[in-house]
């Protein structure tokens, strides 16, 4: 009873602060495949059949996520971005799909897609239109949300182009409140905080509220430059984003790029460490019709997804910053952590971390469980706090370890958790 009753008051205190938006969806981060960074824009298909943007480039991302693992491994979301629509509107003020490059329409996609045990998602914007020009959905909310509902649609992208920044909050909300009245579960994926922050510092606790993940930083690039611009940018905003994310709403650093061109095998394993520990959704946008086997095995890797997907739902926060390393630290169900070492250094080679320099090591008292995820899956057997283990990390690489404490009785492991996280938050103002 007694028991209980902590556990009970160690799990409000641990909740977040803000209610999430309550649609029962986005429980765990997000996974699935978006269009935008790989396809962009791309409608030309007289001259470029196999990459514009059709009904055929879904149904066939759709078919090879069944068939080769991505469906098994969690990825679930086919997810449409901008330059679907045709820029008119119909006679009774419905969005619809440009006839030559969807000649079946969104709900027969919908039902291709369903077929296949998958979900399909679309893209609109808050204001007049979208960032590429389409139409946009001020003035149309009520009616753009029937209409998704009505073709069965399962996730909506809502980008902030083309509306007064005053007025974003306006159009997010009601929005999200359009998607509920139709009752379909819908999930709702915002980029309020992102088109605010240039005016204001936005109010977390209301986009938790309206959304299930929301955007706050500048599109993802294929490149290593765009993903470290990311992560710097999160950890000068630590303390005001992790807060807000866990169950049911999530920071959305955006789309992982993981083969395509721009980064190399080492960078695109910090990606995916890095997105894991940010309890970020996971959605890829790359060609998964001729992607390399080692990029495959990376984004399908069950021990990072497991991280990525942990039920606890907290977001990890970079924890130390010295000597070129960084270290970012997520809680996991259990007492488990996760440790991402990250080696910002950009010339030489592999150089080397004493483990026992994680601020979190302290879960070692008296002893743990360590496997190492990357650079290669090894499990490294129990160890102390006076461990002196060293890490071998690859310039602009990770290191992606978990840790299982042994033999810590329970009261002391929380103790010793919530020291953590003041320590966490001091850590973080002096980064
Ligand atoms: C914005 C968004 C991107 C993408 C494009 C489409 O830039 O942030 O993710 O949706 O619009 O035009």
């Amino acid at each position: 009873m007694y028991r209980a009753a902590f556990l009970l008051a160690v799990l409000s205190l641990m909740s977040p602060a803000a209610e999430a938006l309550d649609n029962g969806l986005a429980l765990k981060p997000t996974m699935g495949w978006l269009h935008w960074e790989r396809f962009m824009c791309n409608i030309n298909c007289n001259k470029d059949p196999d990459n514009c943007i059709s009904e055929q480039l879904y149904m066939q991302m759709a078919d090879v996520m069944v068939k080769e693992g991505w469906k098994d491994a969690g990825y679930e979301y086919v997810c449409i971005d901008d330059c679907w629509p045709s820029y008119q509107r119909d006679a009774q003020g419905r969005l619809q799909a440009d006839p030559q490059r969807f000649p079946g329409g969104i709900k027969k996609l919908a039902d291709y897609v369903h077929s296949k045990g998958l979900k399909l998602g679309i893209y609109a914007d808050v204001g007049k239109n979208t960032c590429a020009g389409y139409p946009g959905s001020l003035g149309y909310y009520e009616i753009d949300a029937q209409t998704f509902a009505d073709w069965e649609v399962d996730l909506l992208k809502f980008d902030g182009c083309n509306l007064k920044w005053t007025m974003l909050e306006e159009g997010y909300v009601k929005m999200s409140k359009a998607l509920n009245k139709t009752g379909r579960s819908i999930l709702y994926s915002c980029e309020w905080p992102l088109y605010e922050w240039a005016f204001q510092k936005p109010n977390y606790t209301a986009i938790r509220e309206t959304c299930n993940h929301w955007r706050n930083f500048a599109d993802v690039y294929d490149s290593w430059s765009s993903v470290k611009s990311i992560l710097d940018w999160t950890v000068v905003h630590q303390d005001i984003i992790v807060p807000a994310a866990g169950p049911g709403g999530w920071n959305d650093p955006d789309m992982l790029v993981i083969g395509n061109f721009g980064l190399s095998h080492d960078q695109q394993e910090s990606q995916m460490a890095l997105w894991a520990i940010m309890a970020a959704p996971l959605l890829m946008s790359n060609d998964l019709r001729k992607i390399c086997p080692r990029s495959k095995k990376l984004l399908q890797n069950r021990l990072i997804i497991d991280i990525s997907q942990d039920p606890l739902g907290k977001q990890g926060y970079c924890t130390a910053k010295f000597d070129s390393f960084e270290v970012w630290e997520r809680p996991l169900s259990n007492n488990r952590l996760a440790v991402a070492v990250l080696n910002r250094q950009e010339i030489g080679g592999a150089r080397g971390f004493v483990i026992g320099a994680i601020p979190g090591w302290k879960i070692c008292v008296p002893k743990c469980n360590v496997t190492q995820i990357l650079p290669q899956y090894k499990e490294m057997g129990v160890q102390t706090s006076e461990s002196k283990v060293i890490l071998s990390v690859n310039p602009s690489g990770t290191a992606l370890l978990t840790v299982t404490p042994i033999n810590s009785d329970f009261t002391r492991m929380h103790k010793l958790r919530w020291q953590d996280v003041s320590f966490k938050h001091k850590q973080a103002t002096i980064l």
